[in-house]
Formats: C-alpha cells, structure tokens, sequence
C-alpha cells in the first residue's frame, strides 16, 4: 500500500472527492495532534507523573484518573482556538464547553471521551480517546446542550485514538474507515489500513461475563448458545475476549470480526448500560457501521436513538452484522 500521510488523505478527500470541507479537515487534524500529545502523556507513565487518581469525581459520579483530567484538558486547549468549533462536550465535563468569545466561532460540535478505558491505566494496559463530530443547528448563536442532543446518524465524522503497542488513529467522515500508524520518530501518522472492512460472521465475542448472573433472557441466551459450542444450536466454538477498553476491543473487532456487548442488566434496571451514548456508543457505530458492521442497543439502530440527554446510557451490540442482528432479534421476539 502506498504510504501516505494523515495530511495528504485529507487534502485529497477534500481535493478530489469533496467529502471534507476545510473546516473538517482542520478539526481533524487537530484532534489528531492532540492524541499525539496524550499519546506522549500516556507513553511517559511513572516517569510523567500522570499515574493514579486525580483525586476528583466526574459527572456520572466516577473517580477520575489523573490522565482522564489531562487528556481532557490537552483535547480542549488544542481545539478551542482554530475557529472551526462552535461548542465542545466531554464525558469528562458535566456542561458544554462553549468556544471562549476570544477566539472566532465555527460550525461545528465536538464530542470525546477522552480517556477510555480508565481502570486499565494504572495497569499498563490498551487504552484511547473516542470522538464525534456534529454540524451545529443551521443558525445557532449561543451553543446550549440541546444543539447536541442529535442522533448518531447525523454525525459527519468519528473515531478513536488507540494507545497501544502502537499508537493508531482510526476515523470515518462518512466515506470508509482508514486506520493510521503513528510514526514516533517522526511524529506524523501514516495510512496503514485502508478502507478497513468487519466480517459479517464471527466466532468471537466480547462481554464482561462477570455479569452473567444479572443477565437478561435475550442475552442470557445468546450467551449460552455460543457457550455451548460445537455440539450447541450454533455448531461451532466460540472464543472470548475482553480487555475492558471499549477502544481495544472494538479495534480488534475492526481488525479480525467479533461481537462487543454492555447490555442492560438486572443490578439497576433504570439504567440502559454503562456505556455513553454520545461519547462512546455513537461514534464506534459510526466507525462500525461504515466497516460494514452493524450496531444496537438490543432493539434498535444505535444511531437512529434521539437523545435526550448529553451524558445518557445505552446498551451497546456492536460488532460483525450477522452477530449483532441474531442478538437484536433475540431481544425483539
Ligand atoms: P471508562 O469510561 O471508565 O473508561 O469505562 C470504560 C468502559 C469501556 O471502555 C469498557 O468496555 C467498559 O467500560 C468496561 O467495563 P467493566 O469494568 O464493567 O468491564
């Protein structure tokens, strides 16, 4: 494959398809420079000093790490003063962020986790940053939570950052999934998987099965049956993995095919899931769906689900497509 670099994808996406504006492009761009500097953070562990707890609780009442809270603050520094934003949110942060009025204000919204998988950073284990890009409302003038409240299916770009052996950068404006290396010499990140594609079938699949007993039927069920293996109603084994990095497994998904779940469960039957429906589920149904997977919340398309609040659950089945729908049908009938 022709190595190109994340800047010349751009140019020529916006030069010859005309599938990124400028301003996108730019908002890319910087994004992607700012997970280069977590990246560094991340790297430098002990030696840093940006290990352990930060000693503050975020908004759904978790104990930030201190690298959730630099992570977050590197990603808002970075993107506040370009002028292609109007307003930021983050997992980390209980209100939006608007532009400050110093700096001009752009069309679009930016949404991010920007430390995923946080009780792997203590333990030297695969982490990243997710985000999600929205158009602001036609005519907005003062950005306000609601401007947010948009479904998946209007975002126009997403992706992540993983932090791993190697540090990737993985996104969709709409067009494909491209996946870039990041080349620590000399700190540009280069294309190293193209049009990245999920085979519809799979035999592995991704749950924190210590959960099982607080299961719902469906996927009590679904579980059981892959369980059961060869000689079970699917006919052949399964295997699991599950690295507790929504990031990690969902790019080993993207790579080889698997199924990831955070379903609903009986330990609090108000809450849809654990994970975050804006900064988490959204924006890797995007990359999913765009690498020809599939993704629900057990009834429905991820990304058709109307929000309603900025930091809300859902449950999550995301994955190879023919995975993903026998799990939906099973919660459907
Ligand atoms: P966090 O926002 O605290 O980083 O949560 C991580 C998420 C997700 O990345 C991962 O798949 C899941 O939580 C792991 O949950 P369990 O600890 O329940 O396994």
């Amino acid at each position: 494959m022709k190595r190109i670099s994340l800047t010349q994808h751009l140019v020529e996406e916006q030069r010859l398809h005309n599938t990124i504006p400028a301003e996108l492009r730019l908002l890319i761009e910087v994004v992607a420079r700012a997970c280069k500097t977590i990246s560094h953070a991340v790297g430098k562990g002990e030696l840093g000093d940006v290990m352990g707890s930060a000693g503050s609780e975020n908004v759904q009442g978790e104990v930030q790490k201190k690298l959730d809270v630099i992570s977050n603050e590197i990603l808002l520094l970075a993107n506040e003063w370009g002028g292609h934003l109007a307003a930021i949110a983050s997992e980390e942060m209980e209100a939006i962020y608007p532009i400050p009025n110093r700096y001009p204000m752009g069309e679009y919204l930016l949404l991010f986790d920007p430390l995923d998988g946080s009780s792997n950073i203590d333990v030297n284990v695969t982490i990243g940053t997710i985000f999600s890009v929205l158009k602001a409302p036609e005519g907005m003038k003062n950005p306000t939570e609601k401007d947010f409240l948009q479904p998946g299916s209007k975002q126009v770009a997403a992706g992540y950052a993983i932090y791993g052996p190697q540090t990737m950068l993985v996104f969709t404006t709409g067009n494909g999934v491209q996946g870039f290396t990041l080349d620590r010499e000399m700190g540009s990140w280069i294309m190293t998987e193209r049009d990245m594609h999920i085979p519809d079938d799979t035999s592995e699949f991704s749950i924190n099965a210590s959960n099982a007993r607080h299961w719902y039927p469906p996927v009590k069920r679904y579980v059981d049956e892959l369980l059961a293996g060869q000689t079970g109603p699917r006919g052949k084994d399964f295997n699991m993995r599950w690295i507790a990095s929504m990031v990690a497994d969902l790019h080993r998904i993207l790579t080889r095919g698997g199924i990831f779940m955070y379903p609903a469960d009986a330990r609090e039957p108000d809450k849809p899931g654990k994970l975050r429906l804006m900064y988490e589920a959204n924006p890797m149904a995007f990359v999913i769906e765009q690498a020809g997977g599939a993704a629900t919340d057990g009834k429905q398309r991820i990304m058709d689900i109307q929000p309603d609040k900025l930091h809300q659950r859902v449950a999550v089945f995301i994955g190879s497509k023919n995975e993903v729908e026998r799990v939906t049908q099973y919660h459907n009938t």
